[in-house]
């Protein structure tokens, strides 16, 4: 397998002009999955495949799934069959489904979706090449899932979506057991890279120009455990600040347990590194987060927080919530409430629990109606908005530090870029500053976004 390599995208003119195939890749879910089609499209132009962003032109379709709620996997389905028309305009084009619900499903989503060529699952990535080679001369359904990673992880190449800020994966997979949760089941145990292997390829990333990186696991705090001899995410975020053209580090997603104070210390004492931690609760209960098996009390979580915010008062912190765990009464729903009054998060990410397969949960007596799990995601989001914009409105009159992204999608006279605490802010600029460093005064804020004007 070929080193890491970078590269830029080439058009889908070219690749025409060139008479190579071209691939089509959409990914749902979380940064995990957007680094491994990343993955995927550096596999694929290995045999010749060039992306392209039409669809209905692609010779190969990858549908990159995602199963933590019923909604995500419904999407797949409703997705599949708008592919299937395409397909069928086009004799030829394949069609392959790759992540979480591949993973899962294996041969009953060709069961469900016929039409369907290729399945294949997260542990086997590196497989894909050869599984689109043999689906074009057999003609026939192919469907490879492995239960397990590899025992030596293969070097992947890659074909980045952004020239600036990338995605590293530094941890696979979670030991933890959630009861309502299925990504232990489909991305297995939790396995790290090296670091000679991380810092191999993020020190690509700084020759190439890049000047942002994310660290990314399932259970990204929990980095290096298995490693002989044993590291921490400290050592990563410390090795990785070295690179003076990095000049972001951050990492996704932690869990409060594996949060240590010498991860907290080197964030603090990298320059580099963030002072932005998402650090998911899931509810503010202690009888609900030990029938979730989370491991901690909200006592716990508290002490975490403050362990932050002592040594780095400015950080930002954000957090995922779920409401309607099966037998969450309205009073236990309501210090979900109060603890986000409580710990002023940044932000949060809010769901409506959803019984997936393989998880103990769905099987528990007290389900929640779904009226009720609505309403309670209705008035949580209200509060975290309220929340937000507090949180946001600290910002205003304050000069900060953004990366540029580009164009804002809602509105694209404006550029939109992110301050270190991971803010989202509109300005308006020259499209020329996307991917440089501008500082910007912050004159307004919403929950969700600020807006300034350029100050350099
Ligand atoms: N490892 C991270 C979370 C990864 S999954 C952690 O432990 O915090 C991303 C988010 O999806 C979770 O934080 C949780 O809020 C949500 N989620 C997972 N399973 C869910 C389910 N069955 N129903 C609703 N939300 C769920
Ligand atoms: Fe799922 Fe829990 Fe693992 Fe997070 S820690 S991925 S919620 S099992
Ligand atoms: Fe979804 Fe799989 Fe990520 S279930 S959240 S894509 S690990």
């Amino acid at each position: 397998m070929s080193t890491t390599q970078i590269e830029k995208r080439e058009s889908n003119l070219d690749a025409g002009e060139r008479g190579t195939k071209t691939v089509y890749v959409h990914t749902f879910g979380c940064q995990m999955n957007k680094a491994d089609s990343e993955n995927m499209l550096g596999l694929l132009d290995e045999i010749g495949y060039k992306q392209t962003e039409d669809v209905k032109g692609a010779d190969l379709m990858i549908l990159n799934t995602c199963a933590i709620r019923e909604g995500a996997e419904d999407k797949v389905y409703s997705y599949l069959g708008a592919w299937n028309k395409f397909k069928q305009k086009r004799p030829g084009t394949l069609i392959a489904v790759g992540g979480c619900v591949a993973q899962d499903e294996g041969e009953k989503l060709v069961a469900r979706a016929p039409y369907v060529d290729i399945v294949f699952g997260t542990h086997n990535l590196f497989r894909l090449p050869e599984l689109v080679n043999r689906a074009q001369e057999t003609n026939q359904h192919v469907v490879e899932v492995f239960q397990e990673l590899p025992e030596d992880l293969p070097e992947l190449p890659v074909i980045r979506q952004n020239d600036f800020s990338a995605w590293v994966s530094v941890i696979y997979g979670c030991d933890y057991n959630c009861t309502y949760c299925i990504v232990p089941y489909v991305r297995g145990r939790e396995r790290s890279r090296t670091p000679d292997e991380v810092l191999k390829e993020i020190k690509e990333l700084a020759d190439a120009g890049y000047k942002e990186v994310t660290l990314l696991g399932q259970n990204v705090t929990a980095y290096g455990h298995d490693l002989k001899p044993v590291r921490h995410l400290g050592h990563l975020i410390e090795m990785v600040g070295e690179l003076d053209s990095i000049k972001r580090i951050r990492f996704l997603t932690g869990h409060p347990r594996d949060l240590n104070p010498e991860i907290i210390d080197s964030v603090k004492r990298t320059p580099s590194a963030c002072e932005y931690f998402h650090i998911p609760v899931q509810a503010g209960d202690d009888r609900t987060l030990r029938r979730m098996a989370r491991g901690y009390t909200i006592d716990f979580y508290r002490k975490k927080i403050d362990e932050i915010r002592s040594r780095i008062p400015d950080a930002a912190i954000t957090s995922d919530l779920i409401v309607g765990f099966p037998g969450e009464t309205e009073d236990e729903f309501l210090n979900t409430v109060r603890l986000v009054e409580e710990m002023c998060f940044d932000a949060c990410n809010t769901a409506a629990y959803s019984p997936r397969p393989h998880t103990p949960s769905k099987s528990w007596g007290e389900q929640v109606p779904e009226d009720v799990k609505f309403e309670r995601l209705r008035l949580l989001n209200t509060v975290v908005s309220e929340v937000s914009h507090r949180r946001n409105k600290r910002y205003l009159g304050q000069t900060v530090e953004l990366l540029v992204e580009g164009l804002s999608q809602r509105n694209d006279e404006r550029l939109m870029g992110r301050t270190r605490s991971n803010k989202v802010v509109h300005f308006e600029g020259p499209v020329e500053l996307t991917g440089k460093l501008v500082n910007v005064k912050i004159e307004a804020a919403n929950p969700w976004a600020l807006r300034g004007t350029l100050a350099n």
